[in-house]
């Protein structure tokens, strides 16, 4: 069944924009990125927007539907009223290029600035095992797309500037966590405290835990549960323990 449907689409650039009115066939089983195509083949050739996969794997075509952060490929049409405006505007939180793209490379930044995994230095390749449930706790972080829909909602930074370089955002915490809680990480061995950094280079006191970013993921994953309050709990644990405290005294002399 074909409908025709209102769409308020934003259209500008980085000196400003409006949200213009189109509207658009719909057809059954279509999703909101079927309709910003078929808006392009049929009356505005020029709207830019960023896709890749129509999957919802390549983390590309993340966008507002309604005000909510969502991937325009996953969301389907009949998830919405019908008969109210489809309003689809760019991510909030990142500068806007053009019409629905933004540029994130605030998250390319943020990312740079976590330290990779560090391999332990008596190990060879191939012979690293682990417990099966820490490469469960992995492989659950790991599914991220980086769609940066997480790192748009999360409200320490949505229309907060000036907390971008003091807080790299759910994404790149998880990221600290995945490594801190990897048993075969030897960046402490290096010097490389994680727990410290995640406090003092990436934020991880700003977070409250509104839990807002895991709300949006469309990987599913427990953000703040699995990674951002453990993470928590370890740096504080580090923090308060006495002989971690009265080691770490020692070991600075
Ligand atoms: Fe997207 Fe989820 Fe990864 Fe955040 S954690 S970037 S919401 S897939
Ligand atoms: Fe932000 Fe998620 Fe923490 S939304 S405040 S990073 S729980
Ligand atoms: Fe790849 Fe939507 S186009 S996630």
């Amino acid at each position: 069944m074909s409908y025709q449907a209102n769409f308020r689409v934003w259209r500008g650039d980085s000196s400003g924009g409006s949200l213009e009115p189109y509207q658009v066939e719909v057809n059954e089983g279509e999703v909101v990125l079927d309709i910003v195509h078929r808006l392009q083949a049929t009356q505005a050739p020029d709207l830019a927007v960023r896709w890749n996969c129509k999957a919802g794997k390549c983390g590309s075509c993340s966008a507002e539907v309604n005000g909510r952060p969502r991937l325009l490929c996953m969301t389907r049409m009949s998830t919405l009223p019908a008969d109210e405006p489809v309003t689809i505007t760019p991510m909030r939180t990142f500068p806007v290029l053009r019409d629905l793209v933004t540029d994130v490379s605030f998250n390319y930044t943020k990312a740079r600035e976590v330290p990779s995994f560090v391999p332990p230095p008596d190990l060879k390749p191939g012979q690293y095992r682990m417990q099966q449930e820490d490469v469960n706790r992995s492989q659950e972080f790991r599914k991220c797309i980086e769609c940066f829909l997480c790192q748009n909602t999360c409200h320490v930074v949505r229309d907060h500037e000036e907390n971008k370089p003091a807080f790299s955002g759910p994404r790149f915490l998880m990221r600290v966590a995945e490594l801190d809680m990897h048993p075969l990480d030897a960046a402490a061995e290096g010097g490389l405290d994680r727990k410290r950094s995640a406090q003092e280079e990436h934020g991880l006191g700003m977070c409250n835990i509104t839990k807002c970013c895991t709300e949006v993921c469309p990987e599913h994953i427990k953000i703040t549960d699995n990674a951002l309050i453990p993470l928590k709990e370890r740096a504080v644990d580090r923090k308060y323990d006495p002989l971690v405290w009265l080691g770490s005294k020692i070991l600075r002399r």
